[in-house]
């Protein structure tokens, strides 16, 4: 028997907890399928649903009720107004990454031509949106998987971003000798191996590699911070997101490094998110 688009919305809503969230994400998930703006499911509740869309819909709704996100079932996630793939290999980029994007180009608003480092850049997401955003810019990213590398790659492809070099590999490794950078930015792993949220809340579908610093989470940060000088031009910013509750671990892990104006900045919860410093003069 057909059943209706409002009809199917119901159920699938109860499926997926009977809250807020799952309503939202059973019309993300339809107006995909059947490749309408979901204002449209809203302005025709009595449309038919075919049988064969809602077959496939009972099968997003159960993955997504298995707590697989919304974006790896769409395949695409928005960032910094730009539609990046996604696959189970990357992160999927947080809002909360937009501050490094916000940081980065506050820095580089006087500089012509600057050169930009993104590293473990996943779907390429801080990386792109500078790319994007300052196509004089020369825009290095890095990861040490080669699956979410492609996926960065195609991201390139796909937005046309001729001012892009990719490499794989561990952090500074995989760069060319002698290459300096105006500014790095990295989103690197920042759990720790025990955290218990790795169990819960979506997270135990996406990579570990992007998740896991090490077993106290802060490994990751403490390769980028130390390998940054060598990395950075005079002057030259290092920003990194980080935990919320990781900001005077990290601020001392700047210091280790020999990095100066070390200060963290807060996203818009009001957490401490961010940290940046610049190697000397
Ligand atoms: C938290 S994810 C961030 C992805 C992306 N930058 C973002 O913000 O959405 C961390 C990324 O670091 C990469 N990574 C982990 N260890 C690495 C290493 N040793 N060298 C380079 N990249 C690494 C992972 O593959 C993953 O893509």
């Amino acid at each position: 028997m057909q059943t209706t688009l409002a009809a199917a919305l119901e159920t699938a809503a109860v499926t997926l907890g009977g809250g807020d969230g799952g309503r939202v994400d059973a019309e993300i998930l339809l107006a995909h399928l059947l490749d309408w703006p979901r204002s449209r499911l809203l302005a025709y509740p009595e449309a038919p649903l075919d049988a064969a869309t809602a077959g496939r819909f009972a099968s997003l709704l159960g993955q997504r009720a298995a707590g697989v996100p919304v974006a790896y079932l769409l395949g695409a996630r928005e960032f910094w107004s730009m539609t990046l793939r996604v696959t189970p290999d990357v992160l999927v980029p947080r809002p909360e990454s937009e501050l490094l994007v916000d940081l980065l180009l506050a820095e580089l608003r006087d500089r012509p031509g600057p050169t930009v480092l993104d590293l473990g850049t996943g779907s390429g997401a801080i990386g792109l949106a500078v790319a994007r955003e300052r196509s004089d810019a020369a825009v290095w990213l890095t990861d040490a998987c080669a699956a979410a590398a492609a996926v960065a790659r195609d991201n390139a492809a796909a937005h046309r971003l001729g001012n892009v070099t990719l490499r794989i590999g561990s952090w500074y490794e995989p760069l060319p000798a002698g290459l300096a950078f105006d500014a790095i930015a990295s989103n690197p792993p920042y759990l720790a191996a025990a955290d218990p949220h790795l169990a819960s809340g979506g997270l135990d579908h996406e990579p570990r590699a992007a998740l896991v610093g090490g077993d106290t989470g802060l490994e990751a940060l403490a390769a980028v911070a130390g390998g940054a000088p060598g990395r950075l031009r005079t002057g030259g910013l290092l920003v990194v997101e980080h935990g919320c509750t990781q900001g005077p671990a990290v601020r001392d892990l700047f210091a280790a490094a020999g990095l100066v104006a070390v200060a963290t900045h807060r996203d818009l919860a009001g957490h401490e998110r961010a940290t940046a410093g610049r190697r000397p003069g």
